[in-house]
């Protein structure tokens, strides 16, 4: 049956305001199936894109319906080339709006260690209540890698701008250029590691200031790039008030300072924390 011949059965009985309800409602399905048919459209083409073809297993079909409206929300132009797949996520690189790079950012709800991610979570003031199936975990994570972000850049730390969020999906400014994205703090040769480590440090006084320890930082969560340090993957960090707080930010100080010692600076862990406890009067929420 085609849609006209819906509508004239409508026609067909004057008055009765069921069949007019019912060629809404047809006219409403088609709709429907005309979205539908974009975003299979736009899911072949994803499928299809040679880069993204290894990558498939991570997209479910949520996950396309999310890179879908990511796209019509106009975040996301075209989509590049994969820059990392890690353990709980993948990092792409996108043409955004108006010629600008972004890096997408796919977590997989299937994440390895999404026990460790519920345990982040719980102990989390922000996020508590929360259900603790793997979807709702890795949604929940996802948005709050982009709060972090919000967070720590309105605290003055150099990180990506977050731009969107959708479901396991994160959009944020690309580091670097097209097909260049910026080096790790690992991948480069620092020629004046004293200063980098200052920047670091202040980095983490200003987080720890905004009431939030990072939680997993390193020269490999740390990139460079003109001149800059910025800091990544803040998916883990969590407030002042976990029940963790303390030994993630003792982690923190111990990671970057055995890296600025190896390269001469005169730093432990210890006297990184103590500035850091020193220098920081963190909010309370
Ligand atoms: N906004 C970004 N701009 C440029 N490169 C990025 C960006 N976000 C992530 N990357 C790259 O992707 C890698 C993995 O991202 P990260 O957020 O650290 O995820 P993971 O949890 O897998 O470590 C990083 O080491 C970095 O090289
Ligand atoms: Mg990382």
């Amino acid at each position: 049956m085609t849609d006209d011949d819906l509508l004239d059965d409508s026609e067909g009985a004057p008055g009765d305001e069921w069949e007019e309800i019912d060629v809404r409602d047809t006219e409403a399905d088609r709709i429907a199936r005309e979205r539908d048919r974009e975003f299979s459209q736009f899911r072949d083409q994803l499928k299809d894109a040679e880069d993204l073809k290894l990558e498939e297993s991570v997209f479910d079909e949520a996950t396309y319906a999310a890179i879908y409206k990511l796209v019509q929300d106009g975040h996301i132009v075209a989509f590049g080339g994969p820059i990392s797949t890690g353990k709980e996520a993948n990092v792409y690189e996108a043409l955004g709006p108006e010629d600008t790079d972004v890096a997408v950012k796919i977590y997989r709800i299937n994440a390895s260690n999404f026990q460790q991610m519920r345990d982040y979570l719980e102990g989390d003031p922000r996020f508590e209540g929360i259900r603790g199936d793997k979807k709702s975990v890795v949604l929940t994570w996802t948005q709050k890698e982009f709060s972090n972000l919000q967070r720590a850049r309105a605290a003055g730390v150099r990180v990506p701008e977050p731009i969107a969020v959708q479901r396991n999906v994160l959009v944020m400014e690309l580091i670097g250029e097209e097909d260049d994205h910026a080096p790790t703090l690992h991948d480069v040769a620092i020629e004046n590691p004293q200063t980098a480590f200052e920047v670091v440090r202040e980095y983490m006084r200003r987080l720890y200031d905004a009431g939030l320890v990072h939680g997993d930082l390193s020269e490999y969560n740390i990139v460079v790039y003109e001149g800059e340090l910025v800091v990544i993957d803040i998916g883990q960090a969590v407030t002042i008030h976990h029940p963790n707080a303390g030994d993630f930010l003792e982690r923190d100080c111990e990671n970057v300072a055995a890296f600025f010692s190896r390269l001469g600076v005169d730093v432990d862990g210890d006297s990184l924390c103590g500035y850091i406890h020193e220098n920081a009067d963190p909010r309370e929420d």
